[in-house]
């Protein structure tokens, strides 16, 4: 897959299969990931690697308690602002996804989210091209970053969960989102 086919070609993929993801490709995934930039090359990064159904259950309704309560400062509004069915019981915050990788920062420098977020979108393209479909599940962060829930990870208390994305193989087609053409400011 080339380059261009893989940028646009990705999707956020919010139905899978029961299908595990197997630990080579999971590995294949990391190590796209750490090929990314990082500011004065820190890689300030770690990975956390659930694929345990129950523990995903549990943090998906943890995350989801959070939102709902009002409780989650990153959506203070709870879910007014975002789709209802998200309260629904049935509702899966991982989609049912099989695999879910944390990309964690070490507390080094002022680049680190950035950095995360690099190795990000290298795993999302690296998985797109591998055939797997993924989604990034910002409605997770805050669970995830709660003392409870990085001790039974293992993240430090000094580390930040930056980006939990799910990873599994796609049920169905996702259709292209549009996007606004580059607002281009100046160019001199
Ligand atoms: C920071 C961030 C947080 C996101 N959080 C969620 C989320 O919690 N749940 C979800 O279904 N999609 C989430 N997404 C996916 C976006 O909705 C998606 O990227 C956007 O609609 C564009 O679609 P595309 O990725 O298929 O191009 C998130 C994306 C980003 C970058």
């Amino acid at each position: 897959m080339n380059i261009d086919e893989a940028i646009t070609g990705r999707r956020s993929v919010r139905d899978y299969t029961p299908k595990k993801v197997d630990e080579a490709s999971v590995r294949r995934l990391l190590e796209a990931a750490v090929h990314a930039p990082t500011a004065i090359h820190e890689e300030p990064w770690a990975f956390i690697v659930v694929q345990d159904k129950n523990l995903l259950n549990r943090l998906s309704d943890d995350a989801k308690e959070l939102l709902n309560s009002g409780a989650d400062p990153i959506h203070p509004s709870g879910t007014s602002h975002l789709n209802d069915h998200l309260v629904a019981p049935e509702f899966n915050t991982f989609y049912n996804a099989t695999t879910l990788i944390v990309i964690c920062g070490k507390p080094i420098g002022a680049f680190v989210a950035a950095d995360c977020w690099l190795a990000a979108q290298n795993l999302m393209l690296a998985a797109y091209a591998q055939g797997f479909g993924t989604c990034v599940i910002g409605l997770a962060v805050t669970a995830l970053n709660t003392p409870q829930w990085k001790k039974e990870l293992g993240i430090a208390a000094d580390m930040t969960a930056f980006v939990p994305i799910i990873v599994g193989v796609p049920a169905s087609e996702t259709p292209p989102v549009p996007r606004k053409p580059p607002e281009i400011l100046i160019w001199k």
